[in-house]
């Protein structure tokens, strides 16, 4: 009897440690999942507020290709932009360098998106004509020219 004393006494301590082991390895990687969530769902909101609206879904690519569609460069010399050679509007060298749009207004994502759009209403009188550009077109187009210093 007294052989299996030790043993007997031993179990409540036994089946605890059992006990936790098994919940541990259950929760633990629920608990981490959630940590997990919850940080990514820190990082998304930050990160969004970064970028002005009018440059947020804006896609340099595609701006290179709709400035070629649109034919901008009928009138302006465009670097990356083939047969962009046009002389009756300025050249766009470096234009994401620039401090102002037509000399007047000063060179943000959104103002320069409003003037590839209406240019007129921007500057009144200016000889760049509206070439019938959805705001979402000339977001892209305003993100490729931003891409140009
Ligand atoms: C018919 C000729 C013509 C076409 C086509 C044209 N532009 Fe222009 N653009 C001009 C002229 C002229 C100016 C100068 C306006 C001023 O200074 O008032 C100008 C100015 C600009 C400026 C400001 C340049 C600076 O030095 O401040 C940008 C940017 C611009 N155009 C982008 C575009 C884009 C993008 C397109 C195509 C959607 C386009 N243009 C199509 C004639 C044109």
């Amino acid at each position: 009897m007294k052989l299996t004393a030790p043993p007997v006494a031993l179990w409540p301590a036994r089946w605890a440690l059992w006990a936790t082991g098994r919940v541990s390895a259950l929760v633990l990687p629920w608990l981490l999942a959630a940590a997990g969530i919850g940080a990514a769902g820190c990082d998304a909101g930050p990160a969004e507020g970064l970028q002005p609206e009018a440059t947020r879904t804006a896609d340099p690519l595609l701006g290179q290709r709709l400035v070629t569609q649109y034919q901008c460069g009928s009138c302006h010399a465009i670097p990356g932009v083939a047969a962009a050679r046009g002389i009756r509007g300025p050249s766009l060298e470096a234009f994401g360098r620039r401090s102002y749009i037509a000399g007047h207004v000063p060179n943000r994502p959104e103002a320069l998106v409003r003037w590839i759009v209406q240019p007129d209403a921007l500057v009144p009188g200016t000889l760049m004509p509206s070439m019938g550009v959805s705001p979402g077109d000339a977001r892209h187009m305003a993100a490729y020219l931003g891409t140009l210093r």
